[in-house]
């Protein structure tokens, strides 16, 4: 009975896969923030090198992955695919559960996989500092590590409910070179500007997203990086679905069902855009599902509409799933997972009915990632315990219907930075936010009327 499916390094993908090659309709244009018209590559430049700005409009199905990052890939790619017999057994289901388990980077998710290679094309372009936002601390000390290997200074704006969550987070960021600040901070205009209105802002992704964007521009040898949502990043994550593929394949099975978590949609995107391209070239189609918190509905209460970024409107506004880039969600402790809008793509995919997205309280996903943890070991960042929470409501669904499907879903990182969360649960303090129905329509008033 195999439990690990390992491929040799030299089976590690040399091209990210592309979906925006694939879909049947393009995406909807990027704005100007200022003209509402389409945003040039020029535009952009203030914020990205030239290399990631052309990754971000190609519509190559394939984008090679220079030979430096693979290099560093290899520190912990390709990454195992494992079979779960013991949750199996433990849910007494005919189906075939399989994790692709991204926790062995030395971050502990998937997010060195788009930091590394923000990281080198910065480099190549003579960039000295990057900054950028975090919320669970994952992306930070990603953006940090990938920094360290580079020679790039980074500086980190860490969503304040998170960074007092999670002091050792900032440690590791520290240990890597970095700089953390706590968001809204006193080091932006926009900053001080939330603390003059409410000095115990706990912060938000929008927040974090306007102050890191605001000391980029200023500052030619400064630009920015961005951890979810843009379509660059999306692509450096598909090497995660690429690697699974292969090992689906050496596993003898083919996955029914594929499931990942939503934040901003990367992770997501990494494991399933390769399997949904697949279908849309005419091979074997999976269903998938998405799953985010209750308390930040994104994908399944959100409405898809023009919007901004981040909370002080710099960014351009793109067309995505959004609860208004107003929306401060609740501090639940999926802090990866509480961002305002969805990643075009992923949207785009959602409207074009490529996948079904679910919600779930963070009570009921906890108890899932603890019945993870005792029988598969490992114990799962808050954010992952979402996805492991889909795959487990997909393998009570085969016992009921006595289906055999095979169960594919994203274990992206771990949890050994969130025990306080763990720690929280067990003593029964977490709550499950209601979604206020009242601050999500006026979020969404503030919407920009684009006529698109
Ligand atoms: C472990 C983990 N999973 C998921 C996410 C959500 O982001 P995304 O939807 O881009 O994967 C984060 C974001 O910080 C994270 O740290």
């Amino acid at each position: 009975m195999k439990t690990k499916f390992l491929l040799d390094e030299s089976q590690m993908p040399k091209y990210w896969y592309n979906l925006q090659a694939d879909f049947p309709e393009p995406l909807p244009a990027v704005l100007h923030p200022g003209t509402q018209q389409p945003v040039g590559p020029s535009d952009l430049e203030p914020l990205f090198p030239e290399a990631l700005i052309e990754q971000e409009v190609t519509t190559e199905r394939e984008v090679e992955i220079p030979e430096p990052v693979r290099d560093v890939y290899q520190l912990w790619r390709p990454a195992p695919l494992y079979r779960a017999h013991r949750l199996e057994r433990a849910l007494g289901t005919p189906a075939k559960i399989f994790y692709k388990y991204e926790g062995v980077s030395p971050a502990g998710s998937h997010k060195p996989n788009t930091a590394i290679p923000q990281a080198f094309y910065n480099q190549q372009a003579g960039i000295r500092t990057l900054t950028t936002e975090t919320g669970a601390g994952q992306w930070g000390t990603s953006l940090s590590f990938a920094g360290s290997l580079f020679d790039i200074d980074v500086t980190v704006f860490q969503v304040r409910v998170s960074y007092n969550q999670k002091p050792y987070r900032r440690a590791v960021m520290e240990t890597y070179g970095a700089k953390c600040v706590p968001s809204p901070s006193e080091l932006t205009e926009f900053g001080r500007k939330v603390l003059a209105e409410n000095p115990d802002h706990t912060g938000s992704l929008g927040i974090a997203i306007s102050e890191a964007v605001e000391l980029a521009v200023q500052d030619p040898n400064t630009k920015y990086a961005l951890g979810s949502v843009l379509n660059h990043v999306l692509l450096h994550q598909t090497v995660i679905g690429l690697e699974a593929m292969q090992q689906m394949e050496m596993a003898d099975c083919w996955p029914d069902v594929i499931v990942g978590c939503t934040g901003g949609g990367s992770n997501f995107a990494g494991i399933a855009f390769p399997f949904m391209g697949h279908a849309l070239r005419g091979g074997e189609k999976s269903r998938i599902v998405a799953v985010e918190p209750s308390a930040c509905p994104t994908l399944t209460r959100g409405k898809y509409a023009y919007d901004f970024g981040d909370t002080a409107h710099m960014t351009p506004l793109t067309k995505m799933h959004t609860l208004g880039s107003g929306f401060t969600p609740p501090g639940f402790h999926a802090g990866g997972l509480r961002y305002h809008g969805m990643a075009p793509m992923v949207s785009h995919a959602k409207e074009l009915g490529l996948f079904d997205a679910v919600s779930y309280t963070q009570r009921e996903c906890f108890e899932a990632g603890v019945l993870f943890a005792r029988n598969e070991g490992i114990v799962p960042a808050p954010e992952a315990n979402h996805a492991v929470k889909g795959a487990i409501d997909e393998a009570l669904r085969c016992k009921r219907e006595g289906k055999e499907e095979v169960i594919l879903f994203n274990l992206c990182g771990h949890g050994h930075f969130d025990m306080a969360a763990y720690t929280s649960y067990f003593a029964g303090e977490l709550s499950d936010h209601e979604y206020d129905e009242q601050e999500l329509a006026m979020a969404l008033s503030g919407l920009p009327s684009v006529g698109a």
